[in-house]
This record gives structure tokens, sequence and C-alpha cells, in this order.
């Protein structure tokens, strides 16, 4: 290596050991300023429907916590109504799934989709009434109905 070259290295080593910046630190400092942009990159971003999906995941799980308390009947029936307007404003959108077909499959899987979301909106129904009418069982019951539906349509569409 050319002297010049040298003595600039030693030059900048002398300040960053000065300004106690060792190699290691300035290894974690680099890997802090690009690992988040390329975890944006890497990260796919959720689709519209996805969106509405975990809207729906959260209230249910808090709903699963609360059903047999009769105290939290009304917010029940709230959390019931949060799901319902997920389920109606994931209706007109198309599932990420879906983005790769075209034509009859494209058809098939959108009616499927919403035949889904018709039953799960159907039991959301019936699930306001069993709250309303404070017969756990059969809230319960049909919560255990939801997540069995929820597996049916997951193990088709997604
Ligand atoms: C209470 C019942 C349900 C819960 C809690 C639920 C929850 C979820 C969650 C958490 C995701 C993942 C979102 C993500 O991280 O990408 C998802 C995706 C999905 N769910 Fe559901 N789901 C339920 C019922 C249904 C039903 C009945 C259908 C049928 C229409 C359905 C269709 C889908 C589809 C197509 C996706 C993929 C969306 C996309 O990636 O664009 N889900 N769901």
């Amino acid at each position: 290596m050319p002297y010049i070259q040298r003595i600039a290295i030693n030059h900048v080593s002398l300040k960053l050991k000065r300004m106690k910046i060792t190699p290691s630190f300035l290894f974690l400092i680099t890997a802090l300023t690009i690992l988040p942009t390329m975890t944006a990159i890497g990260a796919e971003k959720d689709s519209p429907a996805a969106i509405q999906m975990k809207q729906i995941g959260k209230s249910f799980k808090t709903l699963s916590t609360q059903i047999s308390d009769p105290a939290k009947k009304d917010s029940s029936l709230q959390i019931v109504d949060a799901i319902q307007n997920a389920v109606n404003a994931a209706r007109p959108l198309i599932p990420a799934p879906a983005a790769k077909l075209q034509g009859d499959s494209l058809k098939t899987y959108m009616r499927e989709y919403a035949k889904g979301l018709d039953e799960l909106d159907a039991n959301l129904q019936d699930l306001k009434k069993a709250i309303s009418s404070g017969d756990t069982s059969a809230s319960q019951g049909l919560l255990e109905t939801i997540t069995k539906l929820k597996k049916t349509y997951h193990s088709d569409l997604r």
C-alpha cells in the first residue's frame, strides 16, 4: 500500500479511536441504519382485505375473553357490530391470493370468498341474538362454529 494511503488510514483510525469509535461500534451503527430499510423492502404490505381480517381477528379475540361475562353484554354486542362492519368492508375487496388469478378461477375464488363472508355474517347475527338473550352456552357454541368456519375458508382461500 502506498505510503500516503497508509498515513491516511492511520490518521482516520487514530481519530476514530480518540472519539472512542471502535470498529464494532461502527458496524453496529451501520447495521442499525441499514436494517430498517432492508426490513421495509422485504416486508410485504398487508392487502386491504388482510387489514379488515386482522381487525376481525383482534375483535374476535377480545370477544372470546368476555363472552361469558354478563356484565360485558353491551360491550360484546358492540364488538360483534364492529366485526360485522369489517366483514362488510371486506366484501368488495380482492384478497391478495386472488391477485394472481384470472377468468374462471378468479370468479370461483371470489364466489367462495363472498360465500364465506355471508356465512360469517349469518353466524354473527345468531351470535348477537344469543348474547342479547344472555345465552352463554349458545354464544360459546357460535364462537366455536365461527372458528371452524375460519379454518375451512382459510385453508381454501389463503
Ligand atoms: C372470525 C373469523 C376470522 C378471523 C379471526 C380471520 C382472521 C384473518 C387473519 C388474521 C388473516 C391474516 C391477515 C394477514 O396477516 O395477512 C386473514 C386472512 C384472510 N382471511 Fe380471514 N378470518 C376469519 C374468517 C374468514 C372467513 C370466513 C373467510 C372467508 C371469506 C376469510 C378469508 C380470508 C382471506 C381470503 C384472507 C387473505 C387476505 C389477503 O391476504 O388479502 N377469513 N383472516
